[in-house]
């Protein structure tokens, strides 16, 4: 169980992009404290969604919570430097996207952005262990990257436990789940040790934004209390 405050990062995914800064004040509004922004090009993943403009454009609108890039995309240098100049706050690669795994997260901290490793499914947990020194963050995929809506993969609770036993010297990487995250298994992912949950279409695809912001901090806060 955690001591940190648990940060709940609603992935703009899911959000209307018709009015994206009105979708993003209103679960900011709601309590949430990151805004998880998924980065594709049709060349990682078979989807395309946004680029370092859009995370500008957010800033400009002044939205002032921190922007979490989740980059899905291969080769990575480029858009670590565009996005960290576009506002972003952290950013986090995929190992099997990157040439230098190691060099990629420097530069992600030599430009003022936290740090974080994003694992897929597929990828062994224990893939995170050489690269430890140099995260605050390791994003647990529970689906497949790609595509918002899917459900949770069955196998999450175990990888998280896995990483936690990996995590025990380093108290301060924080852990986050992204992907089938819904207010039915948002206990048990944070009673397993998850700190941050990123959760797209359970948020913005709900009839009341605010409420299921609310609901979902309502049940981080009680399954980290039990
Ligand atoms: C999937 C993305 C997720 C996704 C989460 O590749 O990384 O952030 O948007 O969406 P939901 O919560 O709908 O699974
Ligand atoms: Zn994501």
């Amino acid at each position: 169980m955690t001591d940190k405050p648990i940060w709940l990062a609603p992935s703009i995914l899911s959000a209307n992009f018709a009015h994206l800064a009105d979708d993003v004040r209103q679960v900011l509004a709601a309590g949430a404290n990151v805004i998880h922004f998924d980065v594709m090009d049709n060349h990682y993943v078979p989807n395309l969604t946004l680029g370092p403009m859009v995370c500008q454009s957010l800033r400009e609108a002044g939205i002032d919570a921190p922007i979490d890039v989740h980059l899905m995309v291969s080769p990575v240098d480029r858009m670590i430097e565009s996005f960290a100049k576009a506002g972003a706050s952290m950013i986090s690669i995929h190992s099997d996207a990157c040439d230098d795994v190691e060099s990629s997260l420097k530069k992600i901290k030599a430009l003022g952005c936290q740090a974080g490793l994003a694992i897929s499914p597929g990828v062994a947990i224990d893939t995170v262990q050489t690269f430890l020194p140099y995260l605050d963050f390791i994003l647990l995929m529970t689906v497949e990257p790609g595509f918002g809506g899917q459900s949770i993969l069955p196998n999450s609770i175990g990888r998280i436990q896995e990483l936690m036993v990996l995590l025990q010297g380093y108290p301060s990487v924080r852990v986050a789940v992204d992907g089938g995250v819904t207010l039915a298994n948002v206990g048990e992912l944070v009673a397993a040790g998850a700190d941050w949950i990123v959760a797209g279409s359970a948020l913005f695809a709900s009839n009341d934004i605010k409420h299921a912001c609310q609901a979902f901090i309502e049940a981080i806060e009680k399954a980290k209390t039990s």
